[in-house]
């Protein structure tokens, strides 16, 4: 068994999981809650001590104007649900990316999600939401270079609203069977092992992620060096 593990998630296919089965693309998003909701379950019994699911990329935003306004929607319904199960489940939930350009009511939930939950410590659930590893990265070296010194990696947390820094990603998982990056912990999955699965996000739950713990557990890391 490892250490414990920071893994996180590119939930990629509540589209095409709709399309086949002839619904709105809207119904594969509230497939993809409950998909979330067990998948955090599952981790919270795992050996994870913080998960990040990209929720939402800066680059969504050219997304149809109606799909975005019902993924906000779908946010603010179900975020302070969402608190109150992690809030019992000792989950701790916050949210990473920019919040200058999510909408008010989406951002007073979070706010209130992130504070109900702030004293939570069994997981570590980050939701990303307008996120962009390389505005994150931009703001962070501009930062640094007009502050001196101050750790690039703190500098890097703060770009992204995250309250401080969480180890290097472990397990890097994405679903919908596309095997690319898409701006996500780009910095942070230096050493990420990466899992692609074909499996649609609201088909992967408790057995997806079981799935590709137990995948990653097979593998070697070395991290550069040589196996010991
Ligand atoms: C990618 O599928 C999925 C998204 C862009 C949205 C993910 C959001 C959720 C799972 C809901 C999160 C909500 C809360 C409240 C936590 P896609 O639309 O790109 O699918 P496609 O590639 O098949 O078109």
């Amino acid at each position: 068994m490892n250490n414990s593990l920071h893994v996180a998630i590119i939930m990629d296919g509540n589209g095409r999981w709709a399309k086949a089965r002839g619904l709105p693309r809207t119904s594969g998003h509230h497939a993809g809650v409950r998909a979330l909701r067990d998948t955090v379950e599952k981790a919270a019994q795992s050996n994870i001590h913080t998960l990040t699911l990209y929720a939402f990329s800066s680059d969504n935003w050219r997304r149809p104007k109606a799909e975005v306004t019902a993924l906000m929607q779908l946010l603010c319904t179900q975020l302070p649900l969402e608190a109150a199960r992690c809030e019992k489940q000792q989950i701790r939930l916050s949210v990473i990316g920019r919040r200058d350009r999510l909408p008010n009511p989406v951002l007073q939930e979070i706010r209130k999600a992130e504070a109900r939950t702030r004293h939570s410590n069994k997981l570590h659930v980050r939701l990303a939401l307008d996120y962009s590893a390389r505005d994150a990265l931009e703001r962070a070296a501009i930062h640094v270079g007009q502050n001196g010194n101050g750790g690039f990696v703190h500098a890097l947390a703060q770009a992204y609203n995250a309250s401080a820094p969480v180890p290097d990603v472990d397990l890097l998982i994405r679903t919908g069977g596309e095997q690319r990056l898409s701006d996500f912990l780009l910095w942070e999955c230096a050493y990420a092992e990466l899992y692609f699965t074909p499996c649609y996000w609201p088909d992967f739950g408790k057995e997806g992620l079981a799935e590709a713990l137990a995948v990653f557990d097979a593998r070697q890391r070395r991290f550069g060096g040589v196996p010991a």
